[in-house]
């Protein structure tokens, strides 16, 4: 195992009704005017937005909000809530929506403490903020866990580039799976597939030898399985939305993380996938995993026929690497049955995309147990057409 740190905010309110103690938490904090940012309207139609209001009112606590934030954020969209922060002077930033707008309310909060640009100075100085306007989030969307950590991924347009960010950690986190059931369905399951991939990203990281994170990440992963089929056969399921949702903060809290060097190659393709076709980022996962892993099986058969075992409960086949290719065949099929695309035509992907700039623009990681190149991205990338 690595050396680590462990650093555990956000304080977190699961269950109904979690919206309601809005009020009292940021009034906890010593805050007095929030910046509500959100979405494309889903959290005005819920009628959630209503009762947000109504709890930090009850407090006294004046605000201001900002909608618009898209799926694949932009990085305009966060000047404009940083311009907003600044002006109106607001202390406290509030996430309502998904990892999209719960990315964006990191970056303006980082951006809003600092004089210099903050993309150039985390992109390019490759340095980072240190101070922040506390943030916290009410989670209508799970998947990403972006509620859990401080990264943010935000999307320079003129540059295209869907890069990782670093920003503030949220000081409180709402989980009502209750939000969840307005969410388009096929959302719901790429959501949770985004969850399954963060905690294979993280499994197949190094170390590949036992360790407890490991055995973690299989129990979330068998969980995710299990909580999607439960999903696909009763959409309203409050137990599956839950274990869902928890399973999302559970894969991206740090915890699976512990004395690892994560893999995360295959967001760092679908990122830039993003950038270039504006794609749905689960859905984008479901297509490249497969083909990514049938490329870098084999330097990582032990984990990957570990895999095939442990979460797809595969018998040992003649060989390891058989073993661990059915692994990476049970993968591909569950991508199939729970409705998830399976190459970028189905996905509606342009296939006159530049897919060689989209290789080359591609992050290289140092945790995955194959160091590609990006003529194999671009290899893997033409596998998925
Ligand atoms: O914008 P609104 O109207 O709210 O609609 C959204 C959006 O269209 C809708 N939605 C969300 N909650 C809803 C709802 N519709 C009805 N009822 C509700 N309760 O869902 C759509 C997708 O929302 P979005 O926030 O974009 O989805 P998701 O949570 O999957 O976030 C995806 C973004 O997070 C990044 C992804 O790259 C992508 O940009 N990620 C962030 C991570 C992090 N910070 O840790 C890690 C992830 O790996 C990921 O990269
Ligand atoms: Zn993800």
């Amino acid at each position: 195992m690595f050396n680590f740190t462990y650093y555990t905010p956000p304080q977190v309110v699961f269950g109904r009704d979690a919206e309601a103690h809005t009020g009292a938490l940021v009034k906890s904090q010593g805050c007095k005017k929030v910046l509500i940012h959100y979405g494309g309207g889903s959290v005005v139609r819920s009628g959630l937005l209503d009762r947000i209001k109504a709890s930090l009112d009850k407090e006294g606590v004046a605000y201001i909000e900002l909608g618009g934030v898209v799926p694949n954020p932009r990085l305009s969209l966060v000047y404009q809530g940083i311009e907003l922060a600044r002006r109106e002077g607001v202390d406290f930033i509030l996430a309502v929506g998904g990892g999209s707008v719960i990315d964006c309310c990191k970056i303006v909060s980082a951006q809003a403490m600092i004089d210099g640009d903050v993309w150039e100075l985390e992109n390019e100085k490759r340095e980072y903020p240190t101070a922040f306007i506390p943030i916290g989030a009410v989670v209508t969307a799970s998947g990403t866990g972006s509620e859990m950590n401080n990264g943010a991924v935000i999307t320079h347009e003129e540059k295209k580039i869907k890069g990782g960010m670093m920003g503030a950690h949220n000081d409180f986190a709402m989980l009502d799976p209750m939000y969840t059931m307005t969410v388009p369905f096929r959302q719901v399951i790429s959501g949770a597939f985004d969850t399954l991939s963060h905690a294979m990203e993280t499994y197949f990281g190094k170390p590949q030898e036992n360790n407890l994170s490991d055995d973690i990440s299989e129990a979330v992963m068998r969980s995710v399985i299990a909580n999607i089929r439960l999903l696909l056969t009763d959409h309203e399921s409050y137990v599956a939305r839950s274990e869902l949702m928890w399973a999302s903060a559970m894969a991206e809290n740090g915890i699976l993380k512990i004395g690892k060097v994560t893999d995360f190659q295959c967001h760092q393709m679908e990122h830039q996938l993003g950038a270039y076709t504006d794609c749905n980022h689960g859905a984008g996962l479901a297509v490249l995993h497969p083909a990514l892993y049938r490329h870098i099986c084999e330097a990582g058969a032990a984990k990957f026929a570990r895999f095939a075992r442990n979460v797809w409960g595969i018998e040992e086949k003649a060989t390891e690497l058989e073993t661990a290719r059915a692994g990476v065949e049970a993968l591909a099929d569950f991508i199939k049955e729970i409705g998830l695309p399976a190459s970028f035509t189905e996905k509606g992907i342009d296939p006159n995309t530049d897919f060689k700039a989209v290789a080359d623009s591609t992050n290289i990681t140092a945790g995955c147990c194959k160091k590609l190149t990006h003529e194999e991205i671009l290899e893997i990338l033409n596998e998925c057409r």
